[in-house]
């Protein structure tokens, strides 16, 4: 068995023992094949900063799918991230309804809640969604070096300028999905971004769908009186060259990709200090041995052995399970060449780019 089926078979035990569900997948572990018309699940998660999809989601109001969200089975990273994962009502169909505005549902926001959400808006509250094991992201520019990147989540609302005093609530999403055909007209299609520009569209929120997003009409909660809000969205379907096993790469932009040196030289120091520290002692202790064996008196006929000549006599014994022993030999050290494969690597990675 190779490493790297023991790490799927360890990671596939684990997911099983936590989830306990009937279905569990291992997120990125192999690419989903999509075919036309295919139905791409839209996941949501809790919004960040963290604030429990569950308990407020009534509060915000957002569209519910047909029988209330139900909550999806998680890998032990995402609950350890802390991740609530839930369905969505978005209809989504590989290469289907491209550019198409849908309205998702109309909602009825009392003043209390209404106020509720604008003062999420103002402390920059950010919706999370998940589509084939990929977050949503808006795409932004590093004004340091003009790269482009994606940055995970998307607003809730506006709070920026005009919108200071009333927050808008973004109640449109443009969502734009990435996808790669690995072989042209095979009719299998991959996911490898997932983009979603958030626009507040005001007006009347009765009337037909309008997914027409400008600058100066957009919907503001009032928070005297009940308001209504239409939520809408529309789906892009736009190809893309990046396979799938580099799509990540846009969601891990490095901002300042500059060696700290600084803490470089402090822990290379503290790693020096315990290495003389530990040296220190092993040596006083085996000179005072040393010393003491010098000094004992040669007529005596039997010595007992004592400090460091103990070892002699446990190096060559027969351990009690030498299985468990070798199997933690092995993988201490499997573990401790990747680490320094790793840590060699990396190392490399970034002179290169400095
Ligand atoms: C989802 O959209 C497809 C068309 O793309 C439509 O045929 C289907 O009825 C829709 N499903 C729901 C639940 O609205
Ligand atoms: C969807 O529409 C956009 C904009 O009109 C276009 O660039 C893109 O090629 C279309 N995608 C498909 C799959 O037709």
């Amino acid at each position: 068995m190779s490493p790297g089926h023991r790490w799927y078979l360890a990671g596939a035990f684990l997911s099983s023992l936590v989830s306990c569900t009937n279905a569990f997948y291992l997120p990125g572990a192999a690419p989903h094949d999509y075919h036309e018309g295919e139905t791409v699940k839209v996941f949501v998660n809790a919004l960040t900063p963290m604030l429990a999809a569950s308990d407020n989601a009534k509060i915000f109001h957002f569209c519910e799918p047909d029988g209330g969200p139900k909550s999806e089975p998680e890998s032990l990273g995402s609950i350890l991230f802390g991740d609530r994962i839930f369905n969505s009502p978005y209809n989504v169909s590989m290469m289907r309804d491209n550019t198409t505005c849908h309205v998702l549902c109309r909602q009825d926001v009392p003043a209390d809640d209404a106020k509720f959400i604008n003062d999420r808006i103002r402390e920059d509250y950010a919706l999370n969604w998940l589509v084939d094991g990929l977050p949503a992201a808006e795409m932004k520019v590093d004004t340091k070096n003009g790269d482009v990147f994606f940055d995970m989540g998307f607003n809730l609302g506006d709070d920026e300028g005009a919108y200071a005093e009333m927050p808008a609530l973004n109640n449109h999403y443009d969502i734009v999905f990435k996808y790669h055909e690995p072989q042209p007209g095979s009719d299998v299609y991959r996911i490898v971004g997932v983009l979603v520009w958030p626009a507040s569209i005001g007006g009347n929120q009765d009337s037909d769908t309008n997914c027409d997003t400008s600058e100066d009409n957009k919907f503001i909660l009032n928070e005297e009186t009940s308001n209504r809000v239409r939520y809408t969205y529309r789906v892009t379907w736009s190809e893309s060259d990046t396979p799938w096993a580099t799509r990540w790469d846009n969601y891990l932009h490095i901002f300042d990709p500059r060696i700290h040196w600084f803490s470089l030289v402090n822990s290379v120091v503290i790693v020096v200090f315990l290495c003389v520290m530990v040296s220190m002692i092993l040596l006083r202790t085996v000179s005072k041995d040393i010393s003491r064996y010098n000094a004992i008196d040669l007529s005596e006929e039997v010595q007992e052995d004592w400090g460091w000549k103990l070892v002699h006599g446990e190096v060559f014994r027969t351990p009690q399970h030498p299985m468990v022993l070798s199997v933690l030999v092995g993988n201490g050290a499997q573990l401790a060449a990747m680490v320094g494969v790793t840590l060699g690597s990396s190392g490399a990675f970034v002179s290169c780019i400095n």
